[in-house]
């Protein structure tokens, strides 16, 4: 480090689980960039000072995670569309003293679809959740896949995110709450599924919402959760041989995008990949 080195980093609360500075160091380290990406854990109250204190002290670029992703919003400057269609950012770019948010999130999921050569168009997709992660990746893939059944234990939330993506978007979406019974009619005829819950996460790590003999070998299983690297669900997925992909590809992606908001040359994704799984494997999250 000099006094030349950039700052960038994550705000959210807590923060100490992330992962997130061991893929964008790894990153600085093999381009030689002259960065260093560190956490801070910003409590709610302080969020505007924190906002203020980005452009006091030339902060270059912020990864944002909970509880701030809608709150932080009304103190930037601008959004990017995919930022003020999701209305959540993750992302900031310091640009000479102008904040400008973005949701990551919306490429990390269809570039990871993309990189498994899974395509979209006119499959039918079962998304379970209607939070944070739910709500970016809806509005990612609503307007490609010919159907997206959003299933939800909080019913009402669930329609409240159909209810905004057709208004936003134009597309036909429907909602119910995630029973044995919507899982049963949703899943029979669906190409994708794709859990976006954070049901299976450490330390619940033999939760699953989707009843074994639902999963067939025709179809596609996302989890977005990457710690354990496989969840009971893709671990059922896989006897069922159904094509499975996990939460790790998401968060280099969006990590990825980041980095390329951020600096403006293509990231070393190999590189983040591998810092992502070394660090999942060496057990760094709990
Ligand atoms: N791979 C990636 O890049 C990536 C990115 C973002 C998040 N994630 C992961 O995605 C997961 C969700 O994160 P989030 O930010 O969306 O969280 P969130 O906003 O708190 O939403 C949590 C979602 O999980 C549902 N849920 C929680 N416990 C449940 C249970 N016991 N049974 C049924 N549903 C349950 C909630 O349903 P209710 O609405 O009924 O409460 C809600 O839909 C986390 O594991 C997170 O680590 C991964």
């Amino acid at each position: 480090m000099t006094s030349e080195t950039k700052l960038y980093g994550l705000i959210g609360y807590p923060v100490k689980h992330s992962i997130s500075p061991q893929i964008h160091n790894s990153a600085f380290k093999i381009l030689n960039i002259n960065a260093v990406y560190l956490t801070f854990e910003v409590k709610k109250e302080f969020l505007k000072k924190a906002l203020d204190g980005i452009k006091a002290l030339g902060i270059k670029g912020l990864n944002v995670t909970i509880p701030h992703k809608i709150d932080v919003i009304k103190y930037l400057d601008e959004l990017s569309r995919e930022a003020a269609l999701i209305g959540a950012v993750n992302t900031i770019l310091n640009d000479n003293e102008k904040l400008i948010g973005f949701n990551t999130d919306y490429t990390g999921i269809l570039k990871t679809f993309e990189v498994h050569k899974v395509d979209l168009t006119e499959k039918k997709i079962v998304l379970l959740g209607a939070g944070g992660a739910a709500k970016a990746i809806a509005f990612a893939i609503a307007e490609k896949a010919s159907s997206l059944i959003i299933l939800n234990r909080t019913k009402r939330k669930a329609l409240n995110l159909t209810r905004e993506l057709s208004k936003k978007l134009k597309v036909n979406v429907s909602a119910d709450s995630l029973t044995f019974e919507s899982l049963k009619n949703n899943l029979k005829d669906a190409d994708i599924l794709v859990n976006a819950t954070s049901v299976g996460m450490t330390p619940n790590i033999n939760q699953t919402l989707v009843t074994k003999k639902f999963l067939r070998k025709d179809m596609v299983v996302l989890d977005v959760v990457y710690n354990p690297l496989e969840t009971k669900l893709l671990k059922e997925a896989k006897e069922a041989k159904a094509k499975c992909i996990n939460g790790v590809e998401m968060l280099v992606q969006q990590a990825a995008e980041a980095f390329k908001i951020w600096f403006r040359i293509e990231p070393p994704i190999n590189e983040m990949r591998n810092a992502a799984l070394k660090s999942l494997i060496g057990g760094r999250i709990n």
